[in-house]
C-alpha cells in the first residue's frame, strides 16, 4: 500500500505535492482535485488515490484504477498566462514527467501525441488535463496521472481502445510506487518551470512515439493521414502528407493511431 507519511516526508517537491490529500478509494482524482481547487486550494495541491471506481481517461473514456497496484494522482496547477492554445503543453509535461520517471527505472518509454505514454507500443500511463476558464484567463488546471504499475492494474482487452501494459512486466520485478510517484512530481516540477521552452519542446520531441511513421489523426475537422516528422513549436504535430505538404497539428481533442494498428 502506499503510505501517506512516507509521501509527506519527502514533499513538497519543486513546490508541488503540498497539501497531500490521500484516498485509499475515491471516484476520480481529477474531480476531488477540481472541488479543492474551486475551494481555493493552493497550487501544487496534490490528490492520490490507492483505488478509483470512477477514474476517467480522455473524451469521456473509462480509466481503470484496481486498488493497490497503480498510481492515479492529480495536481492543482495555477499557472500564469496560458491560452487554450497552450494548455497542451501542460498534458506534455505530465507525460514527459511519466517517461523520465520510467527512465530513472531503466525503461525506454516514448510518448504518444500528445498525451498516452507507450512502452513498446502498449499504453502504460495517460495523462488527463482539464481546465476552469474565468473568460479568456485560466483560474486552473488540473493535471491528472494515471500509471499501470503492478500486472493488476493492465485494463482487460476489451475495456480498452489500445492494448495496455504495466512498470513491473517490463522491469521484471517489484517497483516502489512511492519513488516512481515522487519521481513524476519532480519530473512535472522541474518541466513546469520549463513549460513551453525549447528545452521542453526537445526533450518532447526526442521521446515522440511513431517517428517516421504514417498515422492517421481524429480532429475535429475530420481525419488526416500522413507520416509523422516530430513536433513544431507549441508542441503542435507535424505530419508530410502523401502529395508531400507538411502539415502541422494544434494539441487538442485529438485521437491518433498508426495506420498499420488498424482502427482499434
Ligand atoms: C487517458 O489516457 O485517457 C488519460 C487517463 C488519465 C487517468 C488519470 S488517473 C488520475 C486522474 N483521475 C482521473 O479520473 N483520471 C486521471
Amino acid at each position: 500500500m502506499l503510505n501517506a507519511e512516507r509521501l509527506r516526508a519527502s514533499l513538497p517537491i519543486c513546490g508541488l505535492g503540498e497539501p497531500l490529500y490521500f484516498y485509499p478509494n475515491i471516484g476520480s482524482t481529477n474531480d476531488q482535485a477540481t472541488d479543492f481547487a474551486r475551494q481555493g486550494s493552493p497550487h501544487g495541491t496534490l490528490v492520490v488515490a490507492e483505488e478509483q471506481t470512477s477514474g476517467r481517461g480522455r473524451a469521456g473514456r473509462y480509466w481503470f484504477t484496481p486498488p493497490a497496484s497503480a498510481l492515479a494522482l492529480s495536481l492543482v496547477l495555477r499557472p500564469q498566462g496560458l491560452t487554450l492554445e497552450t494548455l497542451g503543453e501542460l498534458t506534455a509535461l505530465g507525460a514527459l514527467a511519466v517517461v523520465e520517471a520510467l527512465e530513472n527505472v531503466g525503461i525506454e518509454a516514448l510518448i504518444k501525441w500528445p498525451n498516452d505514454v507507450l512502452i513498446h507500443g502498449r499504453k502504460v500511463a495517460g495523462v488527463l488535463t482539464e481546465a476552469s476558464w474565468l473568460g479568456d484567463e485560466l483560474e486552473f488546471a488540473i493535471l491528472g496521472v494515471g500509471v499501470n504499475v503492478r500486472p493488476k492494474s493492465v485494463p482487460p482487452d476489451e475495456k480498452v481502445d489500445m492494448p495496455a501494459t504495466c512498470v513491473e512486466a517490463t522491469v521484471g520485478e517489484r517497483v516502489d510506487r512511492h519513488e516512481l510517484l515522487l519521481n513524476v512530481i519532480q519530473g512535472v516540477g522541474k518541466w513546469y518551470l520549463h513549460l513551453g521552452s525549447p528545452q521542453m519542446l526537445i526533450a518532447w520531441n526526442q521521446r515522440l512515439a511513431y517517428r517516421g511513421r504514417i498515422v492517421k489523426v481524429h480532429h475535429m475537422q475530420g481525419a488526416i493521414l500522413g507520416r509523422v516528422k516530430g513536433l513544431a513549436i507549441g508542441g503542435r504535430l507535424r505530419l508530410q502528407s502523401e502529395d508531400g505538404e507538411m502539415i502541422e497539428i494544434a494539441v487538442g481533442d485529438v485521437h491518433l493511431r498508426p495506420v498499420d494498428m488498424g482502427s482499434k
